[in-house]
């Protein structure tokens, strides 16, 4: 957790704006977007861009937003364990160990849910799937047994390579609701635990 000797501390605004936008980037997608439409996969690119833009900031941002701050160690993770269970409260420059170990494994389901997605989606967002134009062409009104036909061949279309990549995309989603659920825990947990103001650090309002 961000250090909070000094009071209002806040995370820098990069850090911040993408946190949030990242958050209603994959709402969206979960909940309102269709799953492969037109506007699912324009979130998509926009939430791959934001994403780029925050490792980018792993890279060059401030020392707290750096990689290195908060590299995964499963030795320091450990320690923070026997912290929490000694009730030791410790300050940490950057994410607590067990936080950083979240942070990948939330941007690792990510990068595999954008990968998969653009694989499927192909380079034009615009155009929806191949599978949305064919249920929209099914729909558009043919006779029933070319309906059968079309749709079947829907089907047969979705198996194979593509089928699987849809698999790995929506198993990664799946994944990703999980961490997402452990990660609202986890912040729960250490501000009662540490008493610090975490959810404020991240707050999109301030400096
Ligand atoms: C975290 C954000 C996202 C979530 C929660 C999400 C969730 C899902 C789910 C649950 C499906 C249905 C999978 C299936 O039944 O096969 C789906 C389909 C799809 N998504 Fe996403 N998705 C996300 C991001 C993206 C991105 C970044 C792209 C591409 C830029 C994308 C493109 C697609 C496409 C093309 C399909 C249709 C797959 C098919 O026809 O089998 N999604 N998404
Ligand atoms: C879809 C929902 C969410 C996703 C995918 C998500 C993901 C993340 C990620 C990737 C980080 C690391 C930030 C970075 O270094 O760039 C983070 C940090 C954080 N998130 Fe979320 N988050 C979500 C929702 C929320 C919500 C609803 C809250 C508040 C109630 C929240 C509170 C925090 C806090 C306080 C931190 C900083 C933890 C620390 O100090 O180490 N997140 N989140």
């Amino acid at each position: 957790m961000i250090d909070h000797a000094a009071p209002g501390r806040r995370w820098d605004p990069i850090v911040r704006i993408t946190h949030w936008t990242i958050a209603i980037a994959v709402l969206a997608n979960a909940i309102v977007t269709e799953e492969g439409a037109a506007a699912h996969i324009w979130v998509g690119y926009g939430l791959a861009a934001i994403l780029g833009l925050r490792l980018l900031w792993g890279i060059v941002g401030p020392a707290e937003a750096r990689f290195s701050a908060f590299w995964p160690s499963p030795r320091k993770a450990l320690a923070h364990v026997r912290d929490i269970r000694a009730g030791n409260v410790t300050r940490h420059a950057s994410h607590n160990p067990l936080g950083a170990m979240m942070v990948f494994a939330i941007w690792g389901c990510l990068l595999t849910i954008i990968a998969t997605g653009i694989t499927l989606a192909g380079p034009v967002p615009w155009a929806g799937t191949e599978y949305q134009q064919e249920q929209h062409s099914v729909s558009a009104g043919h006779g029933r047994q070319s309906e059968v036909e079309e749709g079947e061949e829907g089907k047969e279309g979705e198996e194979g390579e593509e089928g699987m990549l849809g698999e790995i995309h929506e198993t990664a989603a799946n994944l990703l609701y999980l961490l997402i659920l452990l990660h609202l825990a986890g912040v729960v947990f250490e501000t009662r635990r540490s008493g610090k103001q975490v959810v404020m650090a991240m707050s999109p309002l301030g400096r």
